[in-house]
């Protein structure tokens, strides 16, 4: 570990603007770097050139704003790259059936390089399998570019903190081939005040990949304790408050709930378990945290079925759309499982999310059992039960005499703990929380 002294000002390139590519630019140009972002949809550059964030993201417009000047966005990949002494690449690495990442949009960027003369430095930020940076190498020398430098630079980042994440990150980790790159690299980090491990490249590989299962872990063991908790009496929110206050283990991650969504966990804790199978071992805690998240997802239904007899024919509203709270990014989010689940045994659905509710309008527009509505008191409209399924701030105070008045059958199935439950009840409504009492 190496702390960062000084502070390199350079010409930077990002290819991706999308969560991860996006963040970067703007808070690379925040720290004082000329950058260009280049991406593939027209849509994109055009609503950026336009001062339009296309996602939900606090703090995003606001640092695209101020640093304008020194932001350029563009479809041209070798007009981004040419320019650049660091090129970033930020695509999207998606899960392939088998579940291993998918590389294709990498391979694109490499192929899409110009004939770069300087010795630029190609600086991987997407979340990659072990064995890409070499692999990237070889290619490189492959195309007559052996003099570009490569420099694995993981993403932590979480979607909702993003902008804060980036500025104040617990740490940077730069994996090089080449001393000299990474100190560029790293360099680059030197107004953060953050420390930086230094790593070869399959170890910086492996720290994204190792991080992220690590927190599904945890969020798949206390899932299990709550589990535990339910038969056995237990209150998983207390069991959390005093396992984490223990210092080797920390309170973080110990939210026990529907389970981990979103574009990361799900897909790098496969690839990471595909990583190790493609290379003979058999990656027994992770593939039981995979599953265990699986189950964990139908744990309202089975609730739901449980209390309210068969679904077919009866409506559920839906609080929280987003695979979490101040995102509207529902990619693997547990509300699709639910929906699906729901709508499969005959349901309908009125869902509401403060943010997602554009990008779910879209997702269900042919599906006539999901109605996307416009506030929480809509999606309450005729409703049997209400099952809240995602953290969002403005579902902790809700109005429960409306609640209780709205509803067929007055009960919420929460599935992110959200409420006192003595609270709930003494309101009149029955109460399923996530490992806790019914
Ligand atoms: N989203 C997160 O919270 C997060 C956090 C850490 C790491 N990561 C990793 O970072 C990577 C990017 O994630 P994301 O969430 O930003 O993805 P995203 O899907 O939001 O954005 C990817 C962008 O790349 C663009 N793209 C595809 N091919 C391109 C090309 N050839 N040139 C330029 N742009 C191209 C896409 O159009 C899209 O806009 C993934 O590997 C992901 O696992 C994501």
């Amino acid at each position: 570990m190496t702390p960062v002294n000084g502070q390199g000002k350079e010409p930077i390139a990002i290819f991706g603007a999308g969560w991860v590519g996006l963040v970067t630019g703007a808070c690379f140009a925040e720290l004082g770097h000329e950058v260009t972002i280049r991406d593939i949809v027209p849509e994109r550059i055009e609503q950026l050139r336009a001062s339009e964030v296309p996602f939900f993201e606090p703090g995003l417009g606001e640092l695209l704003e101020r640093n304008a000047g020194r932001l350029t966005f563009t479809l041209d990949a070798a007009e981004a790259a040419a320019a650049a002494e660091l090129v970033f690449i930020c695509v999207d690495t998606p899960p392939t059936y088998s579940g291993d990442a998918d590389l294709t949009r990498v391979w694109t960027v490499i192929d899409e390089l110009p004939q770069l003369e300087r010795r630029t430095i190609l600086v991987m930020k997407s979340t990659v399998p072990v064995g890409t940076g070499e692999k990237v190498r070889a290619a490189l020398e492959a195309r007559g570019l052996s003099h570009i430098g490569y420099v694995s630079n993981p993403e932590f980042l979480a979607e909702g903190g993003a902008v804060q994440d980036f500025l104040h990150p617990d740490r940077v980790v730069v994996g090089s081939f080449a001393e000299a790159d990474g100190d560029r690299v790293g360099a680059l980090y030197g107004g953060l005040n953050t420390p930086v491990v230094r790593a070869d490249v399959a170890s910086a590989e492996m720290i994204k990949l190792a991080a992220n299962a690590f927190l599904a872990t945890r969020i798949s063991f206390i899932n299990e304790i709550a589990n535990v908790c339910e038969v056995t009496g237990a209150d998983v929110e207390k069991v959390a408050e005093g396992v984490g206050l223990d210092h080797r283990l920390g309170p973080h991650f110990l939210r026990a709930g529907v389970g981990f969504g979103g574009s990361c966990f799900p897909k790098d804790t496969n690839a990471l378990k595909q990583l190790a199978s493609n290379s003979g071992y058999h990656f027994q805690l992770l593939s039981a945290v995979i599953e265990v998240n699986e189950l964990q997802k139908r744990r309202v239904i089975k609730k739901l079925e449980k209390h309210l007899g068969r679904l077919r024919g009866k409506t559920i509203a839906l609080l929280g759309l987003a695979f979490k709270a101040n995102t509207d990014d529902m990619r693997e989010a547990p509300s699709l499982s639910l929906i699906d689940d729901l709508t499969r045994e005959g349901a309908s659905v009125q869902a509401y999310d403060p943010a997602a509710g554009h990008e779910a309008r879209k997702l269900f527009e042919k599906n006539g059992n999901v109605k996307i509505v416009d506030s929480a008191i809509d999606a309450l409209e005729g409703a049997d039960a209400l099952a809240i399924v995602t953290e969002w701030q403005e579902f902790r105070s809700p109005d429960f005499a409306a609640i209780r008045e709205k509803l067929k059958t007055p009960a919420i199935f929460d599935g992110r703990n959200l409420y006192d439950p003595a609270a709930v009840r003494a309101q009149g409504l029955e109460y399923f929380p996530i490992g806790r009492k019914s």
